[in-house]
């Protein structure tokens, strides 16, 4: 009997094609099962393909859940599952971002708004002003760099390589890649970040990363820097970030990720007022939120835990199971 992989999901965006296409991608080597597992099935249950996790499964299921080893989730930070306990020796998987180039286009639109000054020119403009005389910065040469050169990071500095900018990095591995030369391990940030006019946050939400962009990160950096967060809300501490942004006025956050998220009908609020101050542009958590987004999560996760499968069951990968 072949072992089985649940997958709770319910969101509506995912697509019927990509239901069918993830159960062909599965069925070599498990049997695939949607959200409503019959509880005959719950001992044969080895892995999981979720997205929000601890929506999709309550805890007595995972209990009951006796044979599971892997929870492979169809986002690339996986912090929002390793967040409380799970049951001893069960594996977490991350799917680095199938959807990079739409949250690179982002973090390029977010970039380009704060540098060209668009949100402040159209909400004076609003007003009734006209105000000609404010200068835009000129980029072509500017420094950019991006933490966390993966799937993401790379997108980003291809993209900002077009626009002549000059790009370093940093990643665990501090080596080149991507076409990205200089490339720094974590404990070297408080030394590159002053040569930075810009930083794009692209790395995961860890113990390591929490609070990085505190109170000290922010003082390092050119008091003009555009500061862009595509991770995590986490990575960057708030109430750090609101004091800089309020005695810094060159200075601008572009964010995406939050430390709160609301609960349907609740309004949006930080621990701290972010959105009342002007050197801050916003999106809802939406940088990857393309046509199709949600078919592309699942499916590259879908692949990624067919190989896991196929390693554990046979000793070598057949041919047949490789993407
Ligand atoms: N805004 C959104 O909607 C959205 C969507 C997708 C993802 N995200 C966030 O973006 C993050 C990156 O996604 P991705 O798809 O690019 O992931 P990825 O392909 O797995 O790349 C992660 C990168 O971060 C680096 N990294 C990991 N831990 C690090 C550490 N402690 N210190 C320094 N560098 C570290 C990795 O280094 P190595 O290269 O050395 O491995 C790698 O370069 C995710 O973890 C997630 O939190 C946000």
């Amino acid at each position: 009997m072949k072992p089985v992989v649940w997958v709770p999901i319910r969101d509506e965006r995912l697509s019927p094609e990509a239901w069918r296409r993830l159960c062909r991608i599965l069925e070599p080597v498990a049997e695939v099962v949607g959200p409503d597992l019959p509880e005959a099935l719950e001992p044969r249950v080895v892995a999981l393909l979720v997205f929000k996790f601890r929506e999709e499964v309550s805890p007595e299921k995972l209990r009951r859940l006796r044979s599971l080893r892997w929870i492979q989730a169809i986002t690339a930070g996986v912090d929002h599952i390793l967040k409380d306990p799970l049951p001893q020796g069960v594996q977490v998987l991350h799917t680095p971002s199938p959807n990079a180039d739409a949250i690179a286009e982002h973090v390029l639109a977010l970039f380009l708004a704060a540098a060209k000054r668009i949100v402040f020119h159209t909400e004076a403009m609003r007003r009734g002003a006209f105000p000609q005389g404010t200068e835009s910065r000129r980029l072509k040469g500017a420094t950019l760099l991006v933490v966390g050169l993966g799937n993401i990071g790379c997108a980003v500095a291809e993209r900002a390589r077009c626009l002549g900018m000059r790009i370093i990095g940093i990643r665990r591995r501090p080596r080149p890649k991507c076409g990205v030369r200089t490339v720094f391990p974590l404990d070297k940030l408080l030394q590159v970040l002053p040569r930075a006019d810009a930083v794009v946050l692209a790395l995961p939400l860890t113990s390591e990363t929490e609070g990085l962009i505190g109170e000290e990160a922010l003082a390092r950096m050119k008091p003009d820097t555009i500061l862009i967060n595509v991770a995590r809300g986490r990575i960057i501490d708030a109430e750090a970030l609101y004091r800089h942004l309020q005695s810094h006025p060159n200075f601008v956050a572009a964010l995406d990720v939050w430390w709160r998220y609301p609960v349907p009908g609740e309004p949006f609020r930080q621990p701290v007022p972010l959105e009342t101050l002007p050197n801050v542009i916003m999106t809802p958590h939406v940088a990857p939120v393309v046509p199709g987004f949600l078919d592309r999560m699942v499916l590259a996760a879908a692949r990624r835990l067919r190989r896991k499968l196929a390693q554990s069951l046979y000793s070598a990968t057949p041919k047949s199971l490789e993407s």
